[in-house]
């Protein structure tokens, strides 16, 4: 059975002092649910303050990007090692963003894949399509092949802590959410292609995130599917309410 696992990206939104009353508030809402895994990503100067004030709760803290090298001349750059010690559990790797802003290829999230594994970080890998691949019918090649080359460099025995979100970029911030039919045929493709990489009981235990537009009133919907097994929550993440409806209506039937 894979517990639920439902994370916030704060992405680029608010200051040290506005996140750690986002996740005191957030810490209260949710210290009583049981059965959903829940992190929050707020940016790395938010991740000491929080994760101090998360201490000895059920809400788990995650970095939003992690560079390969463990060290070095790499200005603004941010280890791995460094993440954990500040109290991330996880890391977001490969966000579209990401791919899209900053140059992100398939390339750089297997090194950074690697280097969180290494570090003792596990990792949500992103993945998706853009509207005009959904609208080519390529869609489904198109999520493979950045999930083939995002886990270039994991060996089988250890996917099995591997999350991977699959999150289509047109449903990114537009409102605009994939149908729960829609999510989960491409999660089934996904799950198939995990199978085939590594083995069926590894695959069976990898949880795939949807993400794109989820909200409290989309959520138990996209959940209910048999391969959508949490999300990744952007901006309904950014307000403690909204993000714990998202968590409660995520919790197993
Ligand atoms: P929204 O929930 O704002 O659509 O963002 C999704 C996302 O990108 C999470 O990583």
């Amino acid at each position: 059975m894979r517990v639920p696992f439902v994370a916030g990206n704060w992405k680029l939104n608010k200051t040290p002092t506005e996140a750690v009353e986002l996740a005191l508030e957030l810490r209260r809402l949710v210290s009583s649910v049981r059965g959903v895994e829940i992190a929050i990503a707020p940016t790395a100067v938010c991740i000491v303050p929080v994760a101090k004030k998360l201490e000895e709760s059920n809400v788990k803290v995650a970095a939003q990007n992690v560079f390969w090298e463990s060290g070095g001349a790499y200005t603004g750059e941010l280890s791995a090692a460094m993440l954990k010690d500040a109290g991330a559990e996880y890391v977001i790797i490969g966000h579209s963003e990401r791919r899209t802003y900053f140059g992100e290829t398939d390339e750089t999230v297997a090194k950074r894949v690697r280097a969180a594994l290494d570090a003792d970080l596990k990792v949500i890998v992103c993945i998706g399509e853009t509207l005009p691949q959904r609208d080519s019918g390529k869609f489904l090649d198109v999520v493979g092949s950045q999930l083939i080359g995002g886990l270039a460099k994991v060996a089988a025995d250890e996917a099995a802590e591997l999350v991977i979100a699959y999150e289509p970029v047109w449903a990114i911030g537009t409102g605009r959410t994939a149908s729960p039919e829609q999510a989960q045929e491409v999660h089934a493709y996904i799950r198939g292609k995990l199978v085939e990489r590594f083995d069926a009981q590894t695959a069976a235990a990898i949880r795939i995130q949807y993400g794109g537009s989820v909200k409290g009133s989309n959520a138990a919907e996209l959940m209910s599917q048999p391969d959508i097994d949490g999300a990744l929550v952007g901006g309904a993440s950014l307000e403690a309410n909204s993000f714990a409806d998202i968590i409660r209506a995520s919790r197993p039937q």
